[in-house]
């Protein structure tokens, strides 16, 4: 049995605890200060997990646009950039995502056999592509892959809240970042941490306050995931 990565999740969200809006706006409204902060948690990881709708809606391409980090990797013998890894289980993704195309070094992308034949073409030589068998990427065995084949210790993901509730549901995250920022957005259709309010987990998750900054307008904390 392959050990698993070290998950961690890194999240701003409002006051009233969701992470966009309605519209699935890009997640923008947190400070230059945050942006930093989420910079320095994803420098210390070995790679980025993004699900695919974040990957649309942020336009991102999870690299590390600093170069003091990635200076500071180097000199700890690690690559300049953590690995990138998007997750589809439809693979109805679409290659020209920045993400895909950015000049960065080429990300792994896990889905499953549902992903067009006709997608798995464009998407040979500008990713590794890893296509599961059953309905819905397995989570466990992605990661057990990234520990592997990619020497993966340590993995955040950056969203959204319906890739965390899937780790959360398998049980696969050990960490929570959350920034509490000052705004509160209301309305029904907001996504919330674990994604668009509906169903209950199907066992609640307890965490345990571990670090709480407070920082200009907004809140840094850490949470440990308590097992058993
Ligand atoms: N405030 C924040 O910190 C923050 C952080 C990140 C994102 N966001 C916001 O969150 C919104 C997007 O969140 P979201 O919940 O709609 O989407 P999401 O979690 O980014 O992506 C959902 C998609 O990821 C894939 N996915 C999810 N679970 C998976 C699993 N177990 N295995 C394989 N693939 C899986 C599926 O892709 P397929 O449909 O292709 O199967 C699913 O539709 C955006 O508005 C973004 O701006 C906010």
């Amino acid at each position: 049995m392959i050990a698993r990565p070290f998950v961690t999740a890194n999240f701003a969200i409002t006051l009233d605890g969701r992470i966009s809006t309605r519209n699935r706006t890009p997640a923008d409204f947190s400070s230059p200060r945050d942006k930093r902060r989420l910079l320095e948690i994803r420098a210390k990881c070995d790679a980025v997990l993004v699900g695919a709708r974040t990957l649309a809606a942020d336009t991102m391409s999870a690299g590390l646009p600093a170069a003091d980090l990635r200076a500071a990797r180097v000199r700890l013998g690690k690559s300049p950039y953590p690995l990138r890894v998007a997750l589809s289980n439809s693979g109805r993704i679409p290659p020209q995502l920045r993400f895909f195309t950015a000049d960065l070094p080429i990300p792994v992308l896990f889905t499953t056999k549902r992903m067009p034949s006709r997608a798995v073409s464009e998407f040979a030589g500008i990713c590794d592509i890893y296509l599961h068998l059953s309905r819905e990427v397995n989570l466990a065995v992605a990661l057990a892959t990234l520990r592997e084949d990619y020497g993966v210790k340590r993995v955040v993901c950056e969203g959204g809240g319906t890739l965390l509730r899937s780790l959360l549901t398998a049980g696969l995250v050990d960490e929570l970042h959350v920034t509490l920022c000052p705004r509160i957005f209301g309305g029904k259709g907001a996504p919330t941490l674990t994604g668009m309010a509906g169903d209950y987990l199907q066992e609640s998750t307890r965490v345990r306050l571990v670090e709480m900054l407070p920082a200009g307008l907004e809140c840094f904390t850490r949470w440990r995931v308590i097992r058993g």
